[in-house]
Formats: C-alpha cells, sequence, structure tokens
C-alpha cells in the first residue's frame, strides 16, 4: 500500500528535498507551506498535494491537518519548518526570540499534539522532527536558536515513552550545516559592538570555503528517508560529516572537554 508523508516548511531547502524524494520512492506527500500560491515546482509532481500551513497558526495547523485526515492516512510526519536566529543574547529582542520559540518549538509541539489521537486510534505512526547539531552542541551566537532545538531533543526522547505503547515512533535528526537558504533568506540576527572580536570567530566558520563542505539538502533528506523506513527502533540520527565528527568528540571525548576546547577557542 503507498505510504503518505506530511513535511512541514516544504517551500524550500531540506523540507523541499524531502518532499521530492519521497514523491520520487512512490510515497504519497503532502507538503506544507506558508505560501502555497508561490509554489511552482511541488504542485506539478504527480501525488503531491501542497496546502497552506504556518506553524505559528493553530487554527491552520487544525485545518490542514483535517483538510489530509479527512481523505487519506498519514504514515510520517516530518516537523522540518524552522529558521536561524543568531546573535548575541544581548543584541536579540524579546520580538525576535518570542517568534523564534513560537517557530522552531511550539510550531513543532503543535503539529506534533494534533497528530497524535490520530497515531494513537490507528495504533501506527511516526513523527521526524528535525533538531540540529546545535541541538545536541552549544555554540554561540545560537543560544535562542540552540535553546529551541535543545528542547525539541527532550520534547521528543520524552515523547518516545508516552507513545512507543501505541505503536507509535519518534525519531530526531540533527543536520549539520546544510546548503539551503537557511544562511541567507531564512536568517534573523542582531549584532553587538562588545562582542565583535567573537562574533569575527564564528563568521570564520561560515565563509564561503566552509559552506560549500556542508551536506546538501538531498543528502539529509535521504537521512530522513532511512529514518522513515529503516524499521530501527533508533530515536537519534546524526547527518552530515560535519555533524557525526562534532557528535564522535563529545561522545569520545566526554562532553566537558568538548565544552573546555570550545570555550578556550572561542576566548583566545
Ligand atoms: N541549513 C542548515 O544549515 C541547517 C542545519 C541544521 C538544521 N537545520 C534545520 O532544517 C530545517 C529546514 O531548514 P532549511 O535549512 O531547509 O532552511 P530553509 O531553506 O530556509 O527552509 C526553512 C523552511 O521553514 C519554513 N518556515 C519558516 N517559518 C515557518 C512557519 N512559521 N511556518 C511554516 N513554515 C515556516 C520556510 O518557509 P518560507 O518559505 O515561508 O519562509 C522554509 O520552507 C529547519 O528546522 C532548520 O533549523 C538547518
Amino acid at each position: 500500500m503507498q505510504k503518505s508523508i506530511f513535511i512541514t516548511g516544504a517551500s524550500s531547502g531540506l523540507g523541499k528535498a524531502t518532499a521530492k524524494l519521497f514523491q520520487s520512492k512512490g510515497w504519497r506527500v503532502f507538503a506544507t507551506m506558508r505560501n502555497p500560491e508561490n509554489e511552482t515546482e511541488l504542485t506539478h509532481l504527480d501525488n503531491v498535494t501542497v496546502l497552506r500551513l504556518d506553524v505559528t497558526n493553530p487554527s491552520q495547523i487544525e485545518s490542514a491537518i483535517h483538510q489530509v485526515l479527512h481523505n487519506h492516512d498519514i504514515d510520517v510526519v516530518v516537523n522540518n519548518a524552522g529558521y536561524g536566529l543568531v546573535g548575541v543574547l544581548e543584541a536579540l529582542s524579546d520580538e525576535q526570540i518570542t517568534r523564534q520559540l513560537n517557530t522552531n518549538l511550539l510550531g513543532v509541539i503543535r503539529v506534533t499534539q494534533a497528530f497524535t489521537p490520530f497515531f494513537r486510534q490507528r495504533r501506527k505512526g511516526m513523527f521526524i522532527n528535525i533538531t540540529s547539531m546545535f541541538g545536541l552542541i552549544g555554540y554561540p551566537t545560537c543560544s535562542i536558536y540552540s535553546a529551541t532545538k535543545f528542547a525539541i531533543d527532550g520534547f521528543s526522547e520524552s515523547l518516545a515513552y508516552e507513545l512507543a505503547q501505541f505503536d507509535i515512533q519518534m525519531k530526531i535528526i540533527a543536520p549539520g550545516g546544510i546548503q539551503t537558504d537557511f544562511a541567507g533568506r531564512s536568517l534573523d540576527g542582531a549584532t553587538h559592538p562588545a562582542y565583535q572580536t567573537l562574533i569575527d570567530k564564528v563568521s570564520e566558520g561560515y565563509s564561503e570555503e566552509r559552506i560549500s563542505q556542508f551536506s546538501t539538502a538531498t543528502q539529509i533528506a535521504s537521512v530522513i528517508y532511512e529514518a522513515a523506513t529503516d524499521q530501527k527502533n533508533q530515536l537519534r540520527y546524526i547527518a552530515g560529516a560535519d555533524a557525526n565528527q562534532l557528535y564522535q568528540e563529545r561522545l569520545v571525548g566526554g562532553s566537558e572537554k568538548q565544552v573546555q576546547q570550545l570555550l578556550q577557542a572561542f576566548t583566545q
């Protein structure tokens, strides 16, 4: 039987690559986005339905899910919608912080909560939540972004224990850098002169050369596909060479050692 997937933030980057990959593997895809009227690619693919969904809008979540479940079954929900907020804490406005938490964290919680009764009654389903390497390891200028991604990690792990009895699986994908609109169009940020030396050091990690070594969205989408289909009881998938290297350092040397190394690197 044809499997179905529901994806948030499918207008670009990882969400769109995931929609295209699952469609190419024969899945029925519900690609949701804030502005479906601007979509020109997914609308032309067989078995893809494009729907309006802003994850900060609870009534849109309810209506999109109602629209889908009225006629179809969903096997997998991918909570992908999110963007980066980059800047030292002192420089960020309350509006920026609230919007980041509302989108990256509350959006995931709302969509997951809305789908849960359906999966529970069906006694089957899977949530795949997209976090980040910065949802496992902290990094300067990413405190609020990391707060959302660490929170999704804890949310997903905790929820896994509640939902296992109904054969509902939780999976977390923690990607490293991906070549998407994330560092351009989608990025929000602020700067502060007192932190300029630190900000310059952090920027070195985002040189054109470093970005060219990031994973492609298709490579990370293939990890999502693996998670959806591997039949494993595995919670976390670290995606991308950079994320795997950093996470291995943490596992092998321990988190304290890594924190001290990063502190040294950023305070020298
Ligand atoms: N790129 C990276 O280096 C990287 C690394 C680790 C994790 N991630 C994570 O990967 C996910 C996808 O990011 P990406 O790299 O593919 O960046 P992207 O190309 O900028 O895509 C972000 C997507 O999220 C959508 N979005 C933003 N706010 C939304 C809202 N309120 N409701 C619904 N959709 C919303 C955007 O829609 P619009 O087109 O309407 O703006 C866009 O489709 C994010 O969760 C991000 O944190 C990215």
